[in-house]
């Protein structure tokens, strides 16, 4: 039996709500969230949950965004159980607040804690932490089409030890900022540094995990990648250094042919990538936009020699945070080439767009993607 699933004596998914006495007024939200940067402009409230051993899940509350104070032995801290997600909610053109593929992450956060050996939260209680921080919140989304509401669910061993053991105790928060394109508002193309010296994970590793110590672990590559004067790094697969994983906190998808002869290429989940939820949103729309779209190895030296003879037309990332972002020059240790004449291309924007449209709500939703979340009685404040 698994020892960190839940005893099934938790509260079900209740939320108990004490929102701030006094929300701030719509001209402060604007104040804060007028071109935030990444990460930045949070919004009043967080939700927050406890797990232990002998209760399960319990104590899940929507409080005012606060500190937390934190034992120096919280063991996460030290070993790094420490697992997080990161979904976004859009406004409609009509004003309606929906969350995209809530259900979805939800399912990958579990999947994130059970390879981190900590409790499952169960799906229905991490959508009732969105529903209710969403619903009180959502006032904070500007109208303006590129800005929607980030959130951040993190679960983390709180228990204060420093024995090298799964924790006893844990701690969920929820929190949620404003935010724009990672990128920035105009999505520019983006150039990657292919780092054959460091990787990212390895198979029977935490790769497919959403777990803390990946993205520490990515740091310094990513410094090497900015020092080449590019703005992310692709990782290669850790045993040949051959063939492309993932690049950065993003998925990739090379476009190869042009027309109505395009089709998608992204690389198949190995154990080492994390399986992205954009990366599934698009393999689903790709077809439906009449463009086939395949999971299946590319190399560095297909890649390369793929952009100069002409096949490879486009290549695009995408990850919740940075959208659809267009990719437009590679560097590697050995030379760099530039994708197609280095300007966005028409795959890419089809694909961007159509993600964008569903996600504000300006197309129908066929595949029930788009949760909606009524604001709560108390949200928005003036
Ligand atoms: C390493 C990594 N790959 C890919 C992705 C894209 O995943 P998603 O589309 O679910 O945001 C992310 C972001 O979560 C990531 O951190």
């Amino acid at each position: 039996m698994d020892t960190r699933s839940l005893p099934g004596t938790g509260p079900g998914p209740v939320i108990i709500e004490k929102p701030v006495e006094s929300p701030l007024s719509a001209e402060e939200r604007g104040r804060r969230t007028a071109s935030p940067a990444f990460g930045t402009a949070m919004t009043e409230h967080m939700v927050s949950a406890v797990w232990s051993e002998d209760r399960g899940w319990h104590d899940a509350e929507l409080l005012p965004y606060a500190p937390l104070l934190l034992d120096p032995a919280t063991v996460g801290l030290h070993y790094g159980q420490s697992v997080f997600e990161g979904l976004k909610a859009f406004r409609s053109p009509a004003g309606e607040v929906s969350v995209f593929r809530a259900e979805a992450h939800a399912r990958r956060f579990r999947s994130s804690a059970r390879r981190l050996m900590m409790p499952e939260m169960p799906e229905e209680l991490f959508l009732a932490a969105v529903d209710s921080l969403v619903g009180h919140d959502q006032a904070w989304i500007p109208d303006d089409p590129g800005m929607s509401l980030y959130l951040r669910p993190l679960l983390f061993a709180s228990e204060r030890t420093l024995a090298l053991r799964p924790a006893r105790a844990y701690r969920f928060v929820l929190l949620a900022f404003v935010t724009e394109g990672y990128f920035g508002p105009d999505q520019r193309p983006v150039r990657v540094w292919i780092t054959d010296e460091y990787t990212r994970a390895a198979a029977g590793g935490t790769g497919a995990a959403k777990c803390a110590g990946n993205y520490a672990g990515s740091l310094l590559a990513q410094e090497e990648a900015r020092e080449r004067g590019c703005d992310q790094v692709v990782w290669l697969d850790p045993v040949e250094r051959k063939w492309v994983e993932e690049m950065g906190g993003m998925n990739l998808f090379f476009v190869r042919g042009s027309g109505a002869d395009a089709r998608l290429v992204t690389p198949p989940l190995t154990g080492s990538l994390l399986a992205g939820v954009t990366r599934d949103a698009l393999l689903r729309l790709a077809p439906e936009l009449g463009i086939p779209a395949e999971e299946a190895p590319v190399s560095v030296a297909d890649w390369r020699e793929g952009c100069a003879s002409g096949e490879i037309t486009e290549v695009f990332a995408c990850g919740t945070a940075a959208r659809v972002s267009p990719v437009n020059e590679v560097a590697t240790s050995t030379g760099s080439w530039t994708i197609g004449d280095g300007r966005t291309g028409e795959v890419t924007l089809r694909l961007s767009e159509a993600l964008t449209s569903l996600q504000r709500g300006e197309l129908p939703d066929p595949h029930g993607w788009m949760r909606p979340v009524p604001p709560s009685g108390r949200a928005g404040g003036a």
